[in-house]
């Protein structure tokens, strides 16, 4: 049997090639064959009267670092900052990176190029003195061909970028500020498959059989025509599934799609259940001799959005249970790293999340890569803004000159994505409410369809009535609804909207023809691990936008129980329970998964970060986490809170999520404080209970056999620290993380749960404490320290391996409490 890994070896030929200095091959190339990672020896240089780059080498206050990098996270939170609380309250400025590689002799006939998969904001690129150009965007891959301005053997050659993000406030949440994204160098014959060059659809899927189509463009770039035999090969699981070859006779520097057609029989589908990939490998031949090799993962599936049923995958009913996400990291800032995606990823498959929403802006291409993988549907959006601003210098001051190319690059760099089912055109675009809008979003429609008509079309309007929503619901139920133009137009395949969940039960009536997607829904806050003892009380918290935290609880915190919430969302409950009605209702993205930095709503110092997320900024769930988790996954749960740390003779509510039971009791000290049952459409039960120390156990039962039992402890005196790594074995590759949870332990081992203690950590081996942090919102702490102060109990620390193999050895130490120590082992 022909074997994947005879293209292997072939990749390796390929590869060898690309002798380069200054390069480095890293796990990442499985994501392609051709390219090699240009992350390492970076040389970095901050803010400074240079702002030309003839006269950057006169400074001598460059430091070496890898990209991806953001300097952003590395700065102070400033109150002043220009950037605002919503951008995180971090500053901007002007950056310069330049690296010094050499390319080998036998490059001099290959193409050359250097891919950056993004720059936040303003990149500008010279390779050896030569200007290679400007890319605004700081979301969108880009590349740029430096073959013709290369030295080859032995002499050395420097690639400059300045990067300004300087002008300020440019965006409404933290953006981060460098070469943020992956850097690659790609090196290919003159004749080869361009850039972002194949295309991969399914028109036609049953059980038996799929038609799998390609659009495959050539480049070539020899001064001559070639006669070229361009082969496309199927794989399933390193074994080959089908080929397709055809000759081709291509012009001297010209580009040619090719178009072939095959089937797969009995496929594989995709499913967020169980993400089944292929993978197709082109080659271009030359007389017999493969040139050029490219690898592009696809996946098998049929979907559609149905008036009545929702959205349909492989023809069984899926409800969307998504989440909107920002594309920082937390503690790493907005350089993003695999496997920090990853663990969010994990994190919510883990509470039953089946969807990621790219909010605002195309997403690292790790991210897609990852949710094919893992089964993410996602929404992949392509702006914030149109035109009219958000922010003074944001990208509306660019629209005009880059947006088609910008929108064109993603559809381009993304469409082979099984993960992606639905794009977005902006998120709640201020023109919506004009005809000019209209005409802007047909454009960006036409364009949309001209390279992808496979899947449906969005945006993430405002409702669609533009009025406060009791005027909404009230205009509604009179049958006397005007819809803003945007939604009315025709323009777009699925009506998505922002909240206002209690308008979707007039969709149907309203749109008639077009399905429906809660395209970003709640808004709920919450501060994780913090309580106000009475939940019917804390209602005070800002309910009303015009409010302010000094209205609410002291410290600028947001009580756990899910009451709080914006003015225009819901609590996490309330828009779930409609959702969850309707099959008509194809399902919702939720504002979001994981707490973000910046836009902590209001915006008001001392918190730099938000409160929306379901999982807070540190990766630890909230505890609504659990009411998810209850009601989209199989597995059995039982989740009590608040804590048991409390006052004397004080009432506490104490809530309970769970699942696959009738109903659950509730001990105090071994006393019954009653049995609950969920009742309705309710999502929680709840008991209140006059707090006396000591041991709250919760008991479910089913058919009066219990289910599942639970128990929450009186703590005493902080005493001990404990680090639980999620990963005690890492890779030796420089860019493997394992994510240290500290817990600040009683005597007994019970958590306490109000300790807030500072804690040190010291790390002995050949690796690095990259990011520390506890998820208070208004920690002014850096993330990049090491040191912290514990947020109701917990901090987590992240350690980075180094290429070396070895021991970890990370401590941490707290004033007054018994240390820990954990190995990590990097091999
Ligand atoms: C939405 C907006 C999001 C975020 C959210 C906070 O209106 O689309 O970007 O700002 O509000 O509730």
């Amino acid at each position: 049997m022909f074997q994947l890994a005879s293209y292997k070896k072939l990749g390796l030929l390929l590869v060898c090639f690309v002798v380069m200095t200054g390069c480095k091959k890293t796990d990442d190339q499985k994501f392609s064959n051709r390219k090699i990672s240009f992350n390492s020896d970076w040389s970095f240089h901050l803010n400074d009267s240079i702002i030309d780059k003839d006269t950057i080498g006169t400074s001598t206050k460059w430091r070496t670092l890898s990209v991806p990098h953001d300097w952003g996270v590395e700065g102070k939170f400033d109150e002043k900052s220009p950037a605002g609380y919503g951008g995180g309250a971090l500053n901007g400025g002007l950056g310069w990176y330049k690296k010094t590689f050499k390319v080998a002799a036998e490059d001099s006939s290959k193409v050359t190029s250097v891919i950056f998969d993004g720059v936040y904001r303003n990149s500008e690129v010279w390779v050896n003195g030569y200007y290679l150009g400007k890319r605004p965007n700081g979301y969108i891959g880009f590349q740029y061909q430096i073959s013709p301005y290369l030295n080859y053997g032995d002499k050395n050659n420097e690639i400059i970028v300045k990067v300004d993000n300087s002008k300020q406030p440019n965006s409404r949440w933290y953006s981060g500020s460098g070469i943020f994204r992956n850097v690659w160098i790609e090196t290919t014959d003159k004749l080869h498959v361009g850039q972002w060059g194949t295309y991969v659809t399914t028109p036609k899927v049953t059980a038996e059989k799929a038609s799998v189509n390609f659009e495959t463009t050539i480049q070539n770039q020899n001064s001559v025509s070639k006669k070229a035999t361009v082969t496309t090969t199927i794989f399933k699981d390193d074994t080959k599934v089908t080929t397709v070859t055809q000759n081709i006779t291509i012009g001297a520097n010209a580009k040619q799609t090719i178009k072939q057609v095959t089937e797969v029989e009995t496929p594989t589908l995709w499913s967020v259940d169980k993400p089944e990939l292929y993978t197709a490998v082109t080659e271009i031949a030359v007389e017999d001799k493969i040139v050029d090799q490219y690898k592009t993962n696809f996946g098998i599936r049929d979907f559609k959005f149905d008036l009545d049923k929702g959205f349909l995958l492989n023809g069984k009913q899926v409800k969307i249970k998504g989440v909107c996400m920002h594309h920082d990291l937390g503690p790493l800032g907005s350089a993003i790293n695999t496997r920090a995606i990853e663990r969010q990823l994990e994190i919510l498959k883990g509470m039953g999340v089946n969807g990621i929403r790219t909010s605002h802006n195309p997403p690292a291409p790790e991210l897609l890569d990852l949710c094919d993988k893992m089964g993410f549907i996602v929404m992949d959006e392509a702006f914030d803004m149109w035109k009219q601003n958000k922010t003074k210098y944001d990208y509306a001051n660019d629209w005009d000159k880059w947006h088609k190319k910008d929108l064109i690059d993603q559809l381009l760099r993304d469409r082979n994505h099984p993960s992606i089912f639905v794009w977005s055109i902006g998120n709640e675009i201020p023109e919506q409410w004009s005809e000019n809008g209209v005409t802007i979003a047909k454009e960006l429609a036409a364009i949309t369809r001209q390279y992808d008509k496979t899947r449906p079309l969005t945006a993430a309007m405002n409702p669609p009535v533009n009025m406060n929503i009791d005027a909404v619901t009230l205009q509604f139920e009179k049958n006397n609804v005007q819809i803003n133009p945007l939604a009315a137009a025709g323009v777009l395949d699925l009506i998505g909207y922002n909240y206002a969940h209690q308008t979707y039960e007039y969709h149907k009536k309203n749109f008639p023809n077009t399905p429906f997607i809660a395209t970003e829904t709640t808004s709920a806050l919450e501060t994780r691990g913090y309580y106000d003892a009475n939940s019917d009380s804390i209602k005070k918290w800002p309910v009303r936008w015009d409010l302010k935290f000094t209205d609410g609880n002291p410290g600028n915190t947001v009580s756990a129980y899910d009451q709080v919430q914006a003015p225009w969302g819901s609590t996490h409950e309330a828009t779930w329970k409609v959702i969850k009605k309707h099959d008509y209702l194809s399902g919702m993205y939720i504002w979001t998964g994981f707490d973000y930095i910046g836009e902590p709503t209001p915006y008001e110092w001392p918190s730099i970060s938000s409160y929306f997320g379901i999982v807070d900024l540190a990766g630890f769930p909230k505890d609504v986490y659990y009411m998810y988790q209850s009601e989209w996954t199989d597995k059995t749960v039982l989740h009590i809170f608040p804590h048991w740390n409390w006052k004397a003779g004080q009432t506490v509510d104490v809530w309970a999520y769970y699942n696959k039971a009738d109903e659950v009791e509730l001990f105090l000290n071994g006393k019954s404080v009653g049995i609950r049952s969920k009742k309705g459409d309710d999502l929680h039960v709840m008991w209140k209970v006059p707090f006396q120390a000591g041991t709250l156990k919760a008991v479910s039962r089913k058919n009066g056999k219990t289910v599942l039992e639970t128990e929450i402890k009186t703590a005493e005196n902080p005493s001990n620290l404990k680090l639980t790594a999620d990963r005690s074995n890492i890779k030796a590759d420089g860019n493997d993380l394992s994510f240290v949870t500290v817990d600040i332990l009683d005597a007994k081992g019970i958590l306490a749960p109000n300790a807030n203690n500072e804690i040190n950590f010291s790390l002995k081996g050949e690796g690095k404490i990259v990011g520390v942090c506890s998820g208070d919102p208004v920690s002014h702490e850096s993330y990049k320290g090491s040191k912290h102060t514990a947020l109701n109990g917990k901090c987590l620390v992240i350690v980075q391996s180094s290429n070396k193999t070895g021991r970890l050895e990370l401590t941490a130490k707290a004033n007054g409490l018994k240390p820990a120590t954990i190995v990590i082992t990097a091999e």
